[in-house]
């Protein structure tokens, strides 16, 4: 069932939405406000309910309250709307549930008895992968599903290979992969959609965009916060497939992919699984040279002091597990082979920062001040992070009648916030849950680029396991070990952090 929407005359779609996990961090902090967003946008549709499945025991009204605080703190003042705070909240039902136990869902059957008319079942599954199974199955087995009911999966989907396989079979018996929605929420970043514009609809990088005008790629993933209270999750996961198997990969798939020949789900994704397909593995030579993994030790972040990793509450003392990785990789096929994709990603880093940056190739004759050498090439820099903008670097004629042919590296710069002031960036998490309710999958992962990105990643934590060498020691408030500075000067390059 569609209906126009209030601003924009777009179409919306009628869904019900069962949210597992609803109490969840990531309900709290992240769905609802996001839910609220697409509400105040005009973009949920006049009867689309929401039901909390969790598997506290509290009152709907109870669980309303609760939704409602989390709007009051993650959504800014000027954005609170009391009409459609009123609105968004009368959306919402809840019922308890031991997710692991049949007997519950029958409420979800009840629920759905009493929607208007017939309309798809969405069911984001905001809850750790080992339930995955059991809620699908018992979803099935109360009758709850029919031929339109989507799910939503949250990473990380398993540990490695083998456990992300069964994750996928458990949710694959149940729901076909045309209704899988798997979120990796970078995707729905707007400047990492704004990649796909960029590439694809501007020819003057259309043509430039392969091995014989690019130098490297430099993809840097920096967050200033610590493990903020999972070390339990995050010890046994570590940088590497905590955001490099997913995040940073991704990054790279639309760096890299050759143009699909349109826009539809499947051929992104099968462009993007190329890629994956294409990395180069890494031998154990590389290991020592192109691969540095880190632990932050106890430093400062805006100007406080802060404990290190290890101790961290609930820390095992003697864990070798990484908060910082950085690697040289390269994609090797005829577009890429032998430009390096540098890509670094951290916890406790000087400040948050997620930027991609593009090098191109020097001119091949250079004929301007011999000391002003190294400044002769373009750079496009993708920021995602804290603010986003898309930045190229060109070389102009430094103004000044003493200044002769002195070059001078300026940009030319969007910067999203500035030039169109008016538009709020929505959230990953608005634009992924209004496209789950659209139906469309372009911005979700397939399972095979799951599979091909854990094949990748296990090479190298296999190998990591073999050395089993202690990460090295990096302080809190740094750009991570030193060796990972080093690890691109040996290449007489250095990571960007001019902006
Ligand atoms: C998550 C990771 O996927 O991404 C977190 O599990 C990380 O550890 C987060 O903090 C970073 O997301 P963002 O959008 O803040 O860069």
């Amino acid at each position: 069932m569609t209906q126009r929407t209030r601003s924009t005359g777009a179409e919306r779609t009628d869904i019900d939405l069962a949210l597992f996990g609803a109490l969840g961090d990531l309900s709290q902090r992240k769905l609802f406000p996001a839910l609220y967003q697409l509400d105040r946008e005009g973009l949920l549709h006049d009867d689309t309910r929401v039901l909390g499945l969790a598997r506290q025991d509290i009152s709907a009204t109870d669980f309303r309250d609760r939704v409602e605080a989390a709007l009051k703190t993650r959504v800014k003042a000027d954005e609170l709307d009391a009409k459609v705070v009123k609105r968004f909240l009368a959306r919402l039902s809840f019922v308890t549930v031991d997710f692991t136990a049949a007997d519950g869902y029958s409420a979800i059957r009840e629920w759905r008895e009493g929607a208007k008319g017939s309309r798809p079942l969405v069911v984001y599954l905001a809850v750790g992968a080992s339930l995955y199974g059991d809620i699908c199955r018992h979803l099935q087995g109360s009758g709850s599903l029919d031929e339109q009911s989507r799910v939503v999966v949250e990473k990380p989907i398993g540990y490695d290979l083998e456990s992300s396989k069964s994750i996928n079979d458990a949710v694959g018996d149940v729901f076909p992969e045309s209704r899988v929605y798997r979120i990796d929420h970078y995707l729905g970043k707007e400047t990492v959609q704004n990649l796909i514009a960029l590439r694809f609809a501007n020819p003057l990088f259309g043509t430039q965009w392969n091995q014989n005008h690019i130098s490297h790629v430099e993809i840097t993933v920096a967050e200033k916060v610590g493990i903020e209270g999972r070390w339990g999750y995050f010890d046994n996961a570590g940088q590497l497939r905590d955001m490099v198997q997913n995040h940073l990969l991704q990054l790279v798939c639309l760096i890299a992919m050759d143009p699909p020949a349109n826009l539809d789900a499947d051929a992104i994704r099968d462009e993007k699984v190329k890629v994956l397909k294409a990395l180069k593995p890494f031998t154990d030579d590389m290991l020592g040279r192109d691969v540095v993994r880190g632990q932050y030790t106890a430093g400062t972040t805006d100007g406080a002091g802060v404990p290190g990793y290890l101790d961290e509450e609930g820390a095992n003392t003697q864990s070798h597990t990484e908060t910082f990785v950085a690697m040289k990789t390269e994609v090797s096929n005829w577009r890429w082979a032998g430009v390096p994709f540098y890509l670094r990603t951290g916890k406790r880093m000087p400040e948050k920062l997620s930027q991609i940056v593009i090098h191109f190739r020097q001119q091949p004759h250079y004929i301007f001040d011999p000391d002003q050498r190294s400044l002769a090439a373009n750079k496009l820099i993708i920021r995602l992070q804290p603010e986003e903008g898309i930045r190229l670097e060109v070389l102009t004629k430094d103004s000044g009648l003493d200044k002769g042919m002195r070059l001078r590296r300026g940009p030319l710069h969007l910067d999203f916030n500035s030039a169109f002031p008016k538009a709020r960036i929505p959230d990953a998490y608005e634009r992924l849950l209004l496209e789950v309710m659209k139906g469309q999958q372009y911005l979700f992962v397939r399972r095979d680029e799951v599979e091909h990105a854990w094949q990748w990643c296990d090479a190298l934590i296999g190998a990591w396991e073999d050395r089993d060498e202690p990460p090295r020691r990096y302080p809190a408030g740094s750009w991570g070990p030193v060796a990972s500075i080093a690890m691109i000067t040996q290449d007489g390059r250095s990571w960007y952090e001019d902006y």
